[in-house]
């Protein structure tokens, strides 16, 4: 089975490329490395074994997309990692991540409606949700008004899906993610923010490794139990083996309706500080960081009600937040040749 990785040598997307070998599937990745790195190839391949295929396609171009599919009428599968992800510059630049996210979804989706059935997988987000009001958060949570382009984009493209899903042989899943965390146990990949990291786990690992004077904690007035917000951080690789079940749940046909919605989480929220403190635990290294004010769009808490993915799905998130900060600490100092 040849499986279609777009944004395959991202962050989330190349651990799941990893897994998805690791289950015997046929990769090809395309990706246009304008936020990933072509080495991230030999990554992968030193865990696997196996390089996948991979071609430098913008998927903004309509008729390379259309080329790609002709010489790969084999692909029973996409999983859709490509887009563009930080909140704060899809609020300067919002015309480039509308045509950016949605116009490549397009794209992707008239060749796969062109087949008699494709399996789908969509990376969405818990941005969706909003400020939910109720937590943990289920995919029953209203959606609401998206807090920023970035965000707009994951619920509009979650929209087209369904509705090019009613009239194809298209089935889909959507992927809630909470807040992706960590890297592969073996330090081959990971995550590789370009510029200054706009999420607070690289953000503290670079602190630590020195790249950074000192973390910024946004806020510590929140109505929370010790002031700052909570979230629900993923360790990656549980992640990257729930978009391989989904898949392997639309190829078996497995699906109990044509599109079909899960939040991957742990359940369990965190705050800032606790996170430092993990971070702090797992290094041995005193975190240097100062309290400064909120920042614009933050919620205050979102963590994930895990019952629909646990039960439905068949999938649960098997490491911790420590197991995560420990693989993201691994991955920085590999990266920046430190020894300890
Ligand atoms: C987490 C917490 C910050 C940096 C975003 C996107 C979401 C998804 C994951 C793509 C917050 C605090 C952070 C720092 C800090 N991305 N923080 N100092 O904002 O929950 O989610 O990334 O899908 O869509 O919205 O993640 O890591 O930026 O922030 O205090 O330097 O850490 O205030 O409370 P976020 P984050």
């Amino acid at each position: 089975m040849k499986i279609l990785v777009t944004g395959g040598l991202g962050f989330i997307g190349s651990h799941t490329v990893v897994e998805l070998q690791n289950k015997g599937f046929e990769v090809v990745v395309i990706d246009n490395l304008s936020n990933a790195d072509e080495s991230v190839l030999n990554g992968i391949e030193s865990i696997t074994g196996k390089k996948p295929l991979f071609e430098n396609i913008d998927l903004r171009e309509k008729a390379a997309v259309q080329d790609f599919f002709k010489r790969h009428n084999d692909v029973s599968g996409v999983i859709h990692f490509a887009a563009s992800k930080a909140v704060g510059e899809s609020v300067e630049n919002p015309l480039l991540y509308y045509e950016n996210n949605l116009e490549t979804l397009v794209y992707i989706l008239q060749q796969l409606a062109e087949k008699i059935e494709a399996s789908f997988i969509f990376s969405s987000s818990c941005t969706v949700y909003g400020q939910a009001t109720a937590m943990p958060i289920t995919e029953n949570a209203p959606i609401q008004p998206a807090m920023s382009p970035y965000g707009n984009t994951k619920q509009i493209g979650e929209e087209i899906i369904k509705d090019a899903a009613k009239v194809s042989g298209i089935k889909s899943v959507l992927l809630r993610y909470f807040n992706p965390v960590g890297a592969h146990e073996s330090a081959a990949i990971g995550e590789l923010p370009i510029g200054v990291p706009q999420n607070l786990v690289p953000f503290i690992t670079q602190t630590a490794a020195g790249l950074r004077k000192e973390l910024s904690v946004f806020g510590s007035d929140y109505p929370t139990p010790d002031g700052t917000c909570i979230r629900d951080y993923i360790h990656v690789v549980d992640l990257a083996k729930a978009h391989v079940i989904a898949l392997q749940r639309l190829l078996n046909n497995k699906n109990l309706e044509k599109v079909e919605t899960f939040n991957l989480g742990t359940g369990t929220g965190s705050s800032v500080l606790e996170v430092i403190n993990a971070f702090e635990k797992v290094s041995g290294k005193k975190l240097p960081y100062k309290i400064v004010d909120r920042r614009e769009g933050d919620v205050i808490e979102a963590y994930a009600d895990t019952k629909k993915a646990n039960e439905v799905l068949g999938w649960k998130a098997q490491l911790s937040l420590e197991n995560a900060i420990d693989s993201a600490w691994k991955w920085e100092k590999k990266i920046r040749a430190i020894e300890n």
